[in-house]
């Protein structure tokens, strides 16, 4: 009885913050969604580092890079709501105009990214050219939103 008692006080704990986290996206989702794709920058840095050599390989920093992107992948399209478009976002309108086309890019992003989560493994990848098999094709899927869904700076 104690014991459930405790678990069930965790779960309604577990439930506030999730909750809390849930307004503050909603408060400012262009916020949020800039800041995953920072992270995706951030995760490109280093992958794209170790592919190129000028960061040495390590699994662990390839395990770190290919679950940053998987994150992001799972998460990015949750925080494009109708209306936030405008002003200081280089979300450009066609996300809500082809609706569509903007959910098969967000498709690709993640197909790519749960393929590298499954090659990456518990301790990530074990040397550079599997990482390079695995990461490469999440560094495939930027460009091609990015040229129809982001604003042209
Ligand atoms: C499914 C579409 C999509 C994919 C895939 C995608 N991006 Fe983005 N990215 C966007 C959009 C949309 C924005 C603009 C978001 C905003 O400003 O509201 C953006 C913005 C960015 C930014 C600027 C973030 C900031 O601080 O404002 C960086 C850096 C970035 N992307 C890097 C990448 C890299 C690297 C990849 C590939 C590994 C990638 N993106 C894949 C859609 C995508």
């Amino acid at each position: 009885m104690r014991i459930n008692r405790k678990l069930g006080a965790f779960g309604v704990l577990a439930g506030l913050c999730f909750t809390a986290g849930m307004a503050q996206a909603a408060d400012d989702p262009v916020a949020v969604r800039k800041a995953i794709m920072s992270s995706v920058g951030a995760a490109a840095g280093l992958g794209g580092g170790m592919m190129k050599g000028g960061v040495d390989y390590s699994p662990a920093a390839g395990k770190a890079a290919i679950a940053t992107m998987r994150a992001a992948s799972l998460s990015f399209g949750a925080f494009f709501p109708e209306g936030t478009g405008e002003g200081d976002t280089g979300a450009a309108a066609t996300i809500w105009d082809d609706a569509d086309g903007f959910a098969a890019e967000l498709a690709k992003f993640s197909a790519a990214t749960e393929q590298a989560a499954a090659a990456s493994g518990k301790d990530g990848p074990a040397d550079l050219d599997s990482f390079k098999a695995a990461f490469g094709p999440v560094m495939g899927t930027c460009k091609s939103c990015h040229e129809t869904y982001r604003k042209k700076n």
